[in-house]
């Protein structure tokens, strides 16, 4: 195998550069020939293929966004799609390629395999850390660090006028984002997909904040919660309760952007070098992760089968600091 491409999938993650930098420089260490394949599947179905070498990634470790571009691709779901960029890569000899984004990149990478016989590799490049099979995405330790940044801010005029403040986070499907920059930032309340939200108990221990002398709350809500987005649970609360005349604030995409942190960066570094090594040892469907500081190779399908790890024990120092 000499040739591999290389791609950004699904939402962009700070981080991505990084990862891109290091999978180049380490196939080109290894004599493998690199191609940067822009717009994830968009492209390698448009043919959006280009020679990377190791100065071209030079100066993007410290980038957010991904020089490579990205897409969703509803179209790859068609197996002509899929033919078709299976052959856009077998004509220029790629492959393997090395697949940068979430399960559903992953799911894409399983199928172009069984058909087409194309490697594929995945390193986890989401903000939301809701990948099974690694303990850390690339992105997600950037991310957490804006919503922290952007909750201080939040605090500083909540605390001004004693007010109640809600902050929605990103996270789909999972609280991770919301968990960590929430007991970061010293949140009252913290509501998750993975717990169910109780809007009369919410109300409760919001009295109960008043009671022991708070007069400013921060409310962190992961955008995935039960009882609906921030608007939704702080108009819920001013119909039932005294607490009407509160603040929303959703961060959104704000949390994609920005310079990764030095955590995603020798995180998405790591990867990438790890990555190329298991091409070299002629590996295919797998993905990259990290457990106990470990780099693990596990296969594609544990990202979609098996839950990320979300630690119950985050809601107890939750529930502990917020007294
Ligand atoms: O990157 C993950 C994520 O940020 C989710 O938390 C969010 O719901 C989603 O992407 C939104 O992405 P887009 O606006 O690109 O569809």
């Amino acid at each position: 195998m000499k040739r591999i491409g290389v791609m950004t999938s699904g939402g962009d993650a700070p981080g991505m550069n990084a990862a891109v930098r290091s999978v180049v420089r380490a196939a080109r260490y290894h004599d493998f020939e690199v191609f940067g394949i822009r717009h994830g599947y968009q492209g390698m179905l448009d043919d959006e293929i280009e020679p990377l070498d190791a100065r071209m990634v030079g100066g993007i470790i410290n980038e957010g966004g991904t020089v490579l571009r990205t897409a969703r691709c509803k179209a790859f779901f068609e197996p002509e799609a899929r033919a078709k960029a299976a052959e856009n890569l077998k004509k220029r000899g790629i492959e393997a390629f090395v697949a940068i984004g979430g399960d559903g990149t992953y799911k894409g990478a399983e199928v172009l395999h069984r058909e087409h016989g194309v490697h594929c590799i995945g390193l986890p490049g989401t903000i939301d850390n809701d990948i099974g099979g690694t303990e850390y995405t690339i992105g997600f330790d950037t991310a957490m660090n804006t919503a922290m940044e952007a909750i201080d801010r939040l605090r500083d005029t909540a605390a001004s006028h004693d007010r109640i403040f809600f902050v929605e986070v990103m996270g789909r499907h999972s609280g991770f984002i919301a968990m960590t920059s929430g007991i970061a930032g010293g949140a009252e309340v913290i509501l998750v997909p993975e717990e169910p939200t109780d809007i009369p108990e919410l109300i409760e221990h919001m009295r109960e904040c008043r009671r022991k002398g708070k007069r400013s709350m921060i409310v962190v809500v992961a955008e995935g919660d039960d009882a609906g987005d921030a608007h939704k649970i702080a108009q819920q609360v001013a119909e039932t309760s005294e607490f009407k005349d509160t603040r929303t604030t959703v961060i959104g995409h704000l949390q994609r952007g920005g310079r990764p942190t030095a955590f995603d960066r020798v995180l998405a570094t790591r990867m990438g070098l790890r990555a190329v090594e298991a091409l070299l040892e002629n590996e295919t469907n797998k993905m990259v992760g990290i457990v106990k500081q470990e780099l693990v190779l596990r296969p594609l399908s544990d990202s979609w089968e098996q839950r990320a790890p979300f630690d119950p024990k985050l809601l107890e120092v939750m529930r502990v600091m917020a007294t």
